[in-house]
């Protein structure tokens, strides 16, 4: 029988306890039980591709060298669940609009507006905070300084959102005027986000439980949904206070509905908004 045909034997309770203890030492994610059959799978397709049957080798292989680290990243790609589409929670960033609207209204524009997307995925929360952002700037007829650095740990993922090229599918909640203003409709079908927007947007990669390892300077938002859930409660506390210390004073932090049900932080307030999970740091501090 072909290597690709072949089936591989299930994992052990000892490889799956080695290989998902790997997995959240490097990612943060958390796999329960009931996702034995996900990394499995994963992990079985992979090293049919490489001609491997044999897990153990396999995991020596990817916990060793440079060609480890390599062949890990291409593994977390397969991993992740990197499902995302535009204005996926718009509650989330109409309230970045009107936070931004607030600041335009009352002359309180920094010298510059920066925001972080983190766990970006193909890039679509990227460009509906930059088309929200951009309206903003555009109705006050302001031209001032914005940017978007928006964060990933997959490489495929990341290269995805550098060519900004989607379905139709991925657009069902853009407005047909958000469409028309931002999106080009392509010969093939597909839609291309417009020059000004993927301008302002920076994609990188990155891993969020080695906060340390992300640019050193401090943000006016900071959008991070659907990610958290994948980490145990005590790694969303500790993530959560390190983007506090990210965030300029009177920044916002968003995230998704549920993530953090019980995270306070002394610098930071929760906004008493219903279906939006926010937190304004606080504008003055105790030195
Ligand atoms: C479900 S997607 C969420 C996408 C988008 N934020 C949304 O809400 O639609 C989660 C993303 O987090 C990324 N991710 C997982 N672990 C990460 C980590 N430790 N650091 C940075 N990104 C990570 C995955 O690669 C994936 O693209």
């Amino acid at each position: 029988m072909a290597w690709s045909l072949r089936k591989l034997p299930t994992l052990s309770d000892r490889q799956f306890a080695q290989w998902s203890t790997l997995l959240e030492e490097r990612t943060g994610i958390h796999l329960v039980r009931q996702q034995r059959t996900l990394l499995e799978s994963q992990v079985s397709i992979r090293m049919r591709e490489l001609g491997l049957d044999d897990y153990d080798r396999y995991y020596v292989e990817v916990t060793h060298g440079v060609s480890g680290m390599m062949e890990w990243s291409t593994l977390v790609d397969r991993i992740a669940v990197k499902e995302t589409s535009f204005f996926r929670h718009r509650p989330s960033l109409e309230y970045v609009r009107r936070y931004l609207q607030n600041k335009i209204n009352n002359q309180q524009l920094p010298g510059s507006f920066d925001v972080w997307s983190i766990g970006c995925a193909t890039g679509e929360e990227a460009y509906s905070l930059a088309m929200v952002i951009n309206d903003c700037f555009e109705l006050a007829a302001l031209n001032p300084y914005y940017g978007i650095t928006a964060v990933d740990i997959s490489t495929t993922a990341l290269t995805k959102a550098r060519e900004a090229h989607y379905s139709a599918r991925k657009l069902e909640e853009v407005k047909p005027e958000e469409i028309k203003r931002y999106l080009q409709h392509c010969d093939d079908g597909s839609y291309e986000v417009v020059s000004k927007l993927r301008e302002r947007v920076c994609f990188t990669q990155g891993n969020i439980i080695r906060p340390d390892c992300m640019p050193h300077v401090k943000v006016d938002v900071i959008f991070c949904q659907n990610l958290l859930v994948y980490f145990r409660r005590w790694l969303r506390r500790d993530i959560l206070n390190a983007l506090v210390d990210r965030l300029k004073p009177g920044g916002l932090l968003i995230i998704g509905l549920g993530e953090a049900v019980d995270w306070e932080h002394p610098k930071m307030h929760r906004v008493s908004v219903d279906d939006v999970q926010a937190y304004l740091r606080d504008e003055r501090e105790e030195q």
